[in-house]
């Protein structure tokens, strides 16, 4: 419950665009008007109900955009942190990239820890989603399709070096796996389509090309060197964080007997 208020404390992620109405100035300053300008009351009056009609029902379809919001302290992409910065796309020195080793498995696994989230049930109910709940049937339990894709990315990775990875799984478990990644690649395309990233992908000349015969003849080559609007992840991933629900801790859900 601690970590609901802070959330709402902090909503840094919350859809804004009913805030501005909740926070306007009263229109008392308003009320000298009708003193000063006493021989024009009935022209004033029909201007204010005016106003005041349309506020109220600007503040009813507010109310009725809120209602999830209220109770809600979940993301919405206006609620995202946004910076614009270039990608790294290193693989040297980079703790994502290269065979298995140690240093690898600690940063897939910190980019996942935060997959699975607590969800108020009311959002859930709104948009018809159904998942596992917990006892007290609160909330349930879902991941942001973003952890999902990431997750997924981590499969193709591990596919790559299956001989590590999978090295005592039998015939049967490998090809679950296989099908596993390939829905994995389907998910990750989809995602890319979904979201698209408009950045321009420019090119150079390279000679001693790898997908050439001829290392002496130039080719061009692309090079991601233009800015991308990015959502801050640290920002994103904090969010997440104070949600986190470990599946393992299966015994605080709502089981079937
Ligand atoms: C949820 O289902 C109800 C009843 O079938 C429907 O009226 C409503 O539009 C659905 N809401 C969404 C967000 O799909
Ligand atoms: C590639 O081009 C550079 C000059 O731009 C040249 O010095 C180099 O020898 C070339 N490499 C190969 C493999 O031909």
């Amino acid at each position: 419950m601690d970590g609901v208020k802070e959330i709402e404390r902090r909503e840094p992620l919350l859809g804004e665009d009913c805030i501005e109405e909740k926070y306007k100035e009263p229109t008392h300053g308003l009320h000298w008007i009708w003193l000063l300008h006493g021989t024009v009351i009935v022209t004033y009056s029909i201007f204010l109900s005016g106003v005041f009609l349309l506020n109220v029902n600007r503040s009813a379809s507010c109310e009725k955009g809120r209602q999830s919001q209220s109770y809600l302290p979940l993301p919405s992409r206006e609620g995202l942190q946004w910076e614009d910065r270039r990608f790294e796309t290193n693989i040297v020195d980079n703790p994502f990239a290269g065979p298995p080793r140690e240093e690898l498995e600690n940063a897939w696994h910190d980019l996942l820890k935060n997959d699975n989230i607590r969800v108020p049930i009311g959002y859930l109910d709104e948009k018809n989603l159904t998942t596992v709940y917990t006892k007290d049937h609160a909330e349930g339990i879902a991941s942001l399709s973003i952890y999902h894709s990431l997750h997924c990315l981590k499969k193709i990775k591990r596919m790559m070096f299956k001989e590590h990875y999978y090295a005592n799984k039998d015939e049967t478990s490998m090809a679950r796996e296989e099908k596993h990644a390939d829905h994995c690649v389907e998910y990750i395309r989809e995602s890319l389509m979904c979201q698209p990233d408009l950045s321009m992908v420019t090119f150079r000349w390279i000679n001693n090309t790898a997908q050439h015969q001829d290392p002496a003849e130039f080719y061009p080559t692309n090079f991601d060197v233009d800015i991308h609007r990015c959502a801050d992840w640290q920002h994103l991933d904090q969010w997440a964080g104070e949600r986190a629900f470990d599946l393992f801790q299966v015994d605080l859900l709502d089981r079937p007997e």
